[in-house]
């Protein structure tokens, strides 16, 4: 089945540069009335329709009328276990996480049961249009089984390691330096390019990880060299001052993970909310990413990321966004991107439309150093995305008129159109995910 050529015949709209650092017509492909071209799940061909039907006359089409396409969000910041736990009431990072996400990863030492989590999690997030994510799982190495399994049988492009967690942590969530590099190594051995998916090795975060399980977290990076580091860093104010208190002789939060060579490409760091300019400099000098994760940082009250500082030409760092459920309070992108727009708003910055579609997709994909197979319909690329109705509601019906082909709407218009989408849309705004150029949900 997927040998065969198939077609997709809708508006289409991709970013293949940084708006933030461009002008934003270069940066935009728009094709009103679109065709994309897929064969054995990738992007063979994205052009207008009418200058591309001759050349596959007998290409089958599945045609969107009025329907805007673009490439599957990607989400940089997710935790799978606290699926369940989404809208936990009244508390801040530190009191939050031992009131309500321990007790609750506790649960995934059962194998079935973080299964059963792991395939909602996932319909979950087709359901939202996103197709790719960098997963926390917990502390059982099964739990990261469970979800690479689930992940692997729905053919996704997923990131995700074993938690690692060695003191200031309940005994029930603790592993050791020793036991936790042997685990993650198998788990490396096991999945790591293993089909679509990606091994993360994931410390919790600087106070939950002994300078041993650093080291150790070091080595694996050494012996494998293409696995991703993914961590919190600099995300409440309190917990800020505890990672000061625990590591005494490091400069700062960032410097922990920098003293124990943590810090490279491949490392994606998630918050970022309380980052001073220098360690904004150092991010951006060793080419690091930040996962900006807005519904978690109001919802926690962990504070408004510096968007301007990282997207600054003096000291540009690699930018995706998070929907980190379960601080956040959605897993739908289009929901993150509204929220990473009011905290644009309450430092006085813009976050245009195209710039979130951007961060949502590209941004992400090169966040995840994905950007070669991720982010948007360059030809060769992975073809998963995702089929837009930017009408799916009363109010949204009558904010965005309908693509009227015989006058297609502008550059300028469909901006607003996807601004409007982006501002009020949720999964309701989704009318189809394809996974490699398969449907994978329908609405
Ligand atoms: N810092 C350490 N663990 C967590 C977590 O599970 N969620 C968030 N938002 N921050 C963290
Ligand atoms: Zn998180």
């Amino acid at each position: 089945q997927n040998h065969t050529i198939k077609g997709f015949r809708a508006s289409f709209l991709d970013a293949i540069a940084d708006p933030f650092y461009a002008p934003e017509a270069s940066c935009i492909r728009y094709f009103p009335d679109g065709l994309l071209v897929v064969e054995q799940g990738k992007v063979k061909e994205l052009g207008n329709y009418t200058d591309l039907q001759d050349k596959y006359r007998d290409l089958p089409i599945t045609h969107y009328p009025d329907r805007l396409i673009v490439s599957g969000f990607i989400d940089t910041h997710i935790h799978f276990p606290q699926t369940e736990m989404i809208a936990s009431y009244g508390e801040q990072l530190l009191e939050w996480l031992s009131t309500y996400t321990f007790p609750t990863e506790k649960k995934f030492a059962d194998r079935n049961y973080a299964s059963k989590i792991a395939s909602t999690f996932l319909d979950e997030l087709l359901r939202n249009g996103t197709t790719t994510a960098l997963v926390f799982t917990t502390i059982f190495p099964q739990s990261a089984d469970a979800f690479f399994e689930e992940a692997q049988r729905r053919n996704l492009r997923m990131i995700a390691g074993k938690v690692m967690m060695d003191r200031h942590a309940p005994d029930f969530l603790t592993d050791t330096a020793e036991s936790s590099y042997i685990e993650t190594k198998q788990l490396i051995e096991k999945w790591h390019k293993c089909d679509r998916l990606l091994y993360a090795v994931t410390p919790r975060f600087a106070v939950t990880s002994t300078p041993e399980q650093l080291s150790n977290v070091s080595k694996l990076l050494t012996e494998f060299p293409d696995v991703y580091l993914h961590t919190h860093l600099s995300e409440n104010v309190k917990e800020v001052a505890y990672v000061e208190e625990v590591f005494p002789e490091s400069a700062g939060y960032l410097d922990v993970y920098d003293q124990a060579g943590l810090v490279g490409e491949k490392s994606v760091f998630a918050h970022g909310v309380q980052l001073t300019d220098q360690e904004f400099a150092r991010l951006s000098e060793a080419k690091a990413a930040i996962a900006f994760c807005p519904t978690s940082n109001m919802f926690l009250g962990s504070g408004l990321f510096k968007i301007e500082k990282a997207k600054s030409q003096e000291t540009p760092v690699k930018v995706g966004l998070g929907t980190d459920v379960g601080a956040g309070t959605s897993f739908s992108m289009l929901k993150t991107a509204c929220a990473a727009y009011q905290v644009a708003q309450l430092r006085s910055q813009k976050l245009s439309a195209f710039q979130a579609l951007f961060l949502a997709t590209l941004g992400g994909a090169k966040a995840l150093c994905l950007e070669d197979k991720l982010g948007n319909f360059e030809i060769g690329k992975e073809a998963d995305f995702v089929v837009l109705n930017l009408r799916s509601t009363p109010i949204m019906a009558l904010r965005n008129k309908p693509i009227d082909l015989e006058h297609p709407p502008t550059l300028a218009e469909i901006s607003d159109q996807l601004f409007a989408t982006l501002i009020m849309g949720d999964d309701r705004a989704i009318a189809a995910t394809y996974i490699m150029g398969e449907l994978a949900h329908q609405k």
